[in-house]
């Protein structure tokens, strides 16, 4: 299982003072050097973090640019300009924290299919960000989607036996999603403490996690913060299959 780490928020911290520091190329280095095998940023439509220039030069200079995106002409235009090694497609909303559900594939399929259609036409190796429902997985799989992403941020959320419940509708939509024939990532909110219940997800092949690394990294450095997640994750043995 990889590890795919999500920068926004270092731009977060830049952008607070409209600074050119911190520097998300240097954190993007040092995550792939603490052992990330990708990089995700997530190009908002209002531009609150990650700018069409971090874009650019973060597919020029790490060795898998995740992009994160809504499903709006614009930001597959810039997709399929920029040609990051993958997308991961998730809905967007102005006044959210951060991204709140999984995209409605269902209900907005022949968007959701054109977009991937094009992607695809790119070169784009492209995910769906969804909910643990298996009519959107199902969905995700005939727009075409080489992977889902699984959105594990109601499990990170819950605790007791709320949590258990969202951790087995994750193991079962992930059973759910391998036999459909999607690869399997999940990623939100999880951090270096839930992950442990992250590992009984089978057939995981990458996690998507921002927020805890970078919080991390600002007391221990972003090499080391990225080290210790995956020291957790090595623990990983296929899951509930
Ligand atoms: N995956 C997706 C699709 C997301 O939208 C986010 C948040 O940007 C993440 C993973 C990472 O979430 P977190 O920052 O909570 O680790």
């Amino acid at each position: 299982m990889n590890l795919g780490v999500n920068i926004d928020h270092i731009a977060t911290v830049r952008q607070a003072r409209l600074a050119t520091k911190p520097s998300v190329l240097e954190g993007a280095a040092l995550a792939e050097k603490g052992g990330a095998w990708g990089i995700t940023a997530h190009l908002r439509e209002d531009r609150r973090h990650i700018q069409d220039a971090d874009i650019s030069a973060l597919v020029r200079q790490v060795v898998r640019l995740n992009m994160e995106m809504a499903v709006t002409d614009e930001m597959v235009t810039i997709a399929c300009r920029e040609k990051p090694h993958s997308s991961c497609l998730v809905p967007e909303k102005r006044q959210e924290l951060t991204t709140e559900g999984g995209l409605d594939v269902a209900g907005s399929f022949e968007r959701v299919r054109q977009a991937i259609e094009k992607l695809h036409a790119a070169g784009i190796v492209v995910s769906c960000f969804i909910d643990p429902e298996e009519h959107q997985l199902e969905a995700a799989k005939r727009a075409g989607s080489d992977y889902v992403e699984l959105h594990t941020g109601a499990y990170s959320n819950a605790s007791g036996a709320a949590q258990t419940a969202e951790l087995e509708r994750l193991i079962r939509a992930a059973r759910f999603a391998h036999g459909v024939g999607l690869k399997v990532n999940a990623g939100h909110g999880i951090d270096y403490e839930n992950i442990r219940g992250v590992l009984r997800i089978p057939y995981l092949c990458e996690l998507n996690i921002g927020h805890s690394i970078v919080g991390r990294a600002i007391m221990v450095g972003m090499e080391q913060a990225v080290r210790e997640m995956i020291a957790l994750m090595s623990a990983y043995d296929g899951g509930e299959r």
